[in-house]
This record gives C-alpha cells, structure tokens and sequence, in this order.
C-alpha cells in the first residue's frame, strides 16, 4: 500500500472507531493531516473544542501559535504532518488516561511506519512519553534524539507556551534549532544510502 493509502485507511477507522470511552463524547474524531512525503511530524496531545468541531488538528489558539512558530523557519502548515497521541477530544481537555492512550497508539504507529518522517517533533508531555517515557520535559526539550533510525525532538506545548510565558522563549528557540536537525537528520540518511535522493534537503 501507498502511504497516502494507509494513511488514508487509518484516518478511516478513527473516525468509525469506538475503541475507547472518548468516542462517545466527540462530535468529529481527528485523525491528523498533511502531505504523504512530509519530512516532519509533529504529535500533540488531543483535539481540543476547535479541532474536535473541525475534525482538524491544531486548528484553536495554540494552532495559530503553531502556524507562527512554523512560519519563524519558512515552513507552512500544509509542509508537515500534525496529529495526536489521541484522536478524540478528552471531556472539557482533560489529560487523556493511559487507557485511552493504550487504545489509540496503533493508529499514531501506523501513521508513523507510512509516513517514515525524518524528524518528529513531540509536543508536550504526552506524546513525548511515547519515545521517552521516564524523561523530564523540562530536561531534554529541543534535543534531537535518534529513535529508530530517525530524529526525535520533545518541545513544550505550543498551548502551555500560550498561558505560561516561562515556556514561550524556549519553545521558539528550539524551533529556530530545527532546520539544522532536519539537515542533519538528512545528512544521516545519505550516509546509510548508497544514492541519496536529489530532493533530501529539498524544504531548505
Ligand atoms: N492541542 C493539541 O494537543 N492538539 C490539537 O490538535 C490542538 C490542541
Ligand atoms: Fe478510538 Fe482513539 Fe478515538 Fe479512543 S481516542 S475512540 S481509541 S480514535
């Protein structure tokens, strides 16, 4: 299967999916967007009120948020995958619980095996669990850590960085870090490559 075809079919089971109690409380699931040959995936934590009206991730306030901070390094939304650890909105934004968490991670691997993005860029706590569960946000954010033959960088939230100043100029320095990750992500596949494609470096 193509990855436009996978991705396809995942973001069609999440919106048929009852697998865990917060399908009963959405009005639209949100499986996440973006293009099939997108370099970078950023993972968030769940739809909020806009998103979940929309059926669009990153779409309220810490959307916009997201949309500026994409914008400090040249990159528009449409360029990166944007998704979620859970694809269905927690009551009045609470933290999902593990067993959501637990139900909804097939569709967040899957998304991630057809894509094979360079870089993933974890924001806040919940989906930075997923690579690193025993570590402290405030500890590794901005460091680009090899997983699985590819990059991945936790970052704080954009929201937490729209209510807590404290969070606002580390989130925006560790974006102006990520053209070098992303070239160093690239640097890395050439080397493992006996031809590196023309296009690796093709966003900078
Ligand atoms: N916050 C998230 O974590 N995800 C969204 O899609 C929107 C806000
Ligand atoms: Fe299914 Fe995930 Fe929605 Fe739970 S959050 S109902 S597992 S898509």
């Amino acid at each position: 299967m193509s990855t436009q075809a996978v991705l396809d079919a995942v973001a069609a089971e999440v919106h048929a999916c009852a697998r865990c109690p917060l399908h009963g409380g959405r009005a639209r699931a949100v499986p996440g967007e973006g293009p099939a040959n997108a370099e970078l995936m950023f993972i968030g934590e769940g739809p909020g009120f806009h998103e979940d009206q929309q059926g669009r991730p990153f779409v309220g306030a810490a959307g916009q948020f997201l949309e500026e901070l994409l914008g400090l390094i040249g990159l528009r939304r449409e360029q990166v995958f944007i998704t979620n650890v859970v694809k269905c909105r927690p009551p009045a934004n609470r933290d999902p619980e593990p067993g959501e968490l637990a139900a909804c991670a097939d569709y967040l691997e899957r998304q991630i095996a057809a894509l094979n993005p360079k870089v993933i860029i974890t924001l806040g706590r919940f989906s930075m669990a997923r690579f690193f569960p025993e570590a402290k946000i405030s500890a590794i954010h901005g460091q680009a850590r090899p997983v699985g033959g590819r990059l991945v960088v936790a970052m704080f939230h954009p929201a937490a960085a729209l209510h807590q100043p404290k969070y606002r100029e580390p989130l925006i320095e560790d974006f102006r870090k990520l053209p070098a990750l992303i070239a160093q992500a690239g640097r890395a596949a050439a080397a493992g490559e006996a031809e590196p494609p023309a296009e690796q470096l093709s966003l900078f």
